[in-house]
C-alpha cells in the first residue's frame, strides 16, 4: 500500500473575501496541506490567484504546506515568483509546449518539491519518462478550470498504472487526485493507488470540516 494519506483542501472553494480565514480553517481542521489553484485564462478558461496571494497568506501567519497547482500555458515563466512567495510544492502540466525537464529541475533548485500534472484525457504514458525526476504526479479527475465539477471515474485506471510503475521502478513520488474528490470518490482513488487528495467543495462545504479531514486518514 502507498504512503499515508494527505488531504489538501483547495482554497478555490474558500471565502475569497477572507482567504487567510479560510486557510486558518484548514489548519484548524488538521489538514497539513493547502492546495492553491493558479489559472491564467488561457490554459484554462478562468482566473484565480497570483504570487502575492501566497505571500499575503504567509504574512498572515500560515504555516501550511503550499501545494501550488499551476494551470498556465507558460509555467516556466512564473516558478521563481511562486517559490519566492512561499510555495512548498509547484506542479506543472504536461500538455503545454515548454521544457518540462528543465522546469522540473528548476523548481527543485529553488528549494521546492515539484509535480507533474496530467489532464483526464492525457494518458499516464505521457509522463512515464519523468517519473524519476518528480516528487508528485497529479492526475486530474475533472477537466481543470473550475471547482464543484463531477468526478471522472474513467481516470481511476490511470492511478493504478502510476502506482504500478512506482512500485516496479522503486520510486517514492506521491500520487495526487484533484477534482470532485469527496467521502465517496476519495476511497475509490485510495484503493486505485492515490495518497494525496485535493478537496475544495467537499471540505469547505462540509458541515464539519474537521470530521471530513479526520475521515481521510481512514480512506
Ligand atoms: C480545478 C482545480 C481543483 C478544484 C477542486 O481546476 O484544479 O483544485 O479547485 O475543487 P472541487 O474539489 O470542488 O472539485
Ligand atoms: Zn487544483
Amino acid at each position: 500500500m502507498n504512503s499515508l494519506p494527505i488531504l489538501a483542501p483547495s482554497l478555490l472553494a474558500g471565502d475569497h473575501a477572507n482567504l487567510a480565514t479560510s486557510a486558518q480553517r484548514v489548519a484548524e481542521a488538521g489538514a497539513p496541506w493547502l492546495h492553491l489553484d493558479i489559472m491564467d485564462g488561457h490554459f484554462v478558461p478562468n482566473l484565480t490567484f497570483g504570487p502575492e496571494t501566497l505571500a499575503a497568506l504567509r504574512r498572515a501567519g500560515s504555516k501550511l504546506f503550499f501545494d501550488t497547482h499551476l494551470m498556465l500555458d507558460e509555467p516556466h515563466r512564473y516558478i521563481e515568483p511562486f517559490a519566492k512567495a512561499g510555495a512548498n510544492l509547484i506542479s506543472i502540466h504536461i500538455e503545454p509546449e515548454y521544457d518540462h525537464v528543465a522546469t522540473l529541475a528548476r523548481i527543485r533548485a529553488l528549494g521546492c518539491q515539484n509535480g507533474i500534472v496530467i489532464n483526464p484525457a492525457t494518458p499516464a504514458e505521457s509522463v512515464r519518462h519523468l517519473l524519476g525526476q518528480v516528487d508528485l504526479v497529479l492526475a486530474m479527475t475533472v477537466q481543470p478550470g473550475f471547482g464543484g465539477q463531477s468526478f471522472r471515474h474513467d481516470v481511476l485506471p490511470k492511478l493504478t498504472e502510476l502506482a504500478g510503475w512506482r512500485r516496479q521502478l522503486g520510486l517514492k513520488f506521491r500520487i495526487e487526485v484533484d477534482g470532485g474528490v469527496d467521502a465517496t470518490t476519495g476511497p475509490l482513488c485510495r484503493a486505485a493507488g492515490a495518497d494525496t487528495f485535493v478537496a475544495g467543495t467537499a471540505f469547505f462545504r462540509a458541515s464539519d470540516s474537521g470530521a471530513f479531514a479526520a475521515n481521510v486518514a481512514k480512506w
